[in-house]
């Protein structure tokens, strides 16, 4: 996509970096030739086959597994949760080929704006074809646990089936909560222990040797409401749990 000029949702999101980036294949990089810490589960993320088939195949399949909720309905309980109004900004971290960012713009309307952010280029390349050139949508090349923009920059941030591949998730999660304005508000669907405690601290201890990380039924609930937040609520189904809170403000 060499030549590409910018979107209006690329100037607009532009503008709300806090740090110079680089138009590449139609999306905002930060990163460059630097490298985020990848997992074998990342790599996998990042090659050139999955992004072809994760919105239509893999997602739809794997996910119904982890959580016993259709995608649809996924959507309408993240968009409930997330409360945007139109105009507002929202982030959704480690947005994959961009299903989870498009699954808001109806929300954020013409004036608002759906970030994406993610480390790999692969998915963000399939990402922008999937985008209307058009719609408030964007997407930036940058690692979860560094977001290029200032402190409370948007109203919502949601970060859905990722946290459990990042190398540092609870430095993910501190990012999404810094760039959270007053009142803003989180939504994040993420793996579950579940089962009496000393199972759960089995599973959870053994995960951190595998692909993916397995987080305790309070890990993410907790971490939140020391970070602050308030109205804390998780729902869990499956081996899933979706967390949400609001910023205080
Ligand atoms: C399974 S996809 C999730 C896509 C979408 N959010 C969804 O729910 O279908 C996980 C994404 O997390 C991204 N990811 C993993 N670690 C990351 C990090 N540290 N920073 C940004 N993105 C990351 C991967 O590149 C991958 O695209």
């Amino acid at each position: 996509m060499a030549g590409v000029t910018e979107s209006a949702a690329v100037t607009r999101v532009r503008a709300l970096l806090a740090e110079p980036a680089t138009l590449v294949d139609g999306y905002l990089d930060v990163l460059g030739a630097e490298r985020v810490p990848q997992s074998t589960a990342q790599r996998v993320m990042g090659s050139t086959l999955l992004p072809k088939i994760y919105e239509r195949l893999w997602r739809p399949v794997l996910f119904f597994g982890f959580t016993m909720r259709n995608t649809a309905d996924e959507d309408r309980l993240k968009r409930r949760l997330l409360d945007i109004s139109a105009g507002e900004a929202v982030l959704d971290v480690a947005c994959g080929p961009g299903n989870t960012t498009r699954s808001l713009v109806g929300d954020v309307g013409a004036d608002g704006l759906a970030v994406g952010v993610d480390s790999s280029a692969t998915m963000l390349a399939q990402a922008v074809e999937e985008t209307p050139r058009d719609d408030p949508v964007a997407y930036v090349r940058a690692d979860g646990a560094d977001l290029p923009f200032a402190d409370a920059t948007v109203d919502a941030v949601s970060c859905y089936g990722a946290l459990y591949l990042m190398d540092d998730p609870f430095a993910s999660l501190h990012e999404m909560i810094r760039v959270l304005k007053p009142g803003g508000r989180i939504a994040v669907l993420t793996t579950c222990a579940r089962g009496p405690e000393p199972v759960r601290r089995l599973s959870v201890a053994a995960s951190q040797l595998a692909p993916l990380r397995l987080f305790d039924v309070h890990e993410i609930t907790m971490a939140l409401r020391a970070a602050g937040l308030v109205d804390v609520q998780r729902r869990v189904t499956a081996a899933s749990q979706t967390v949400s809170a609001r910023r205080p403000g």
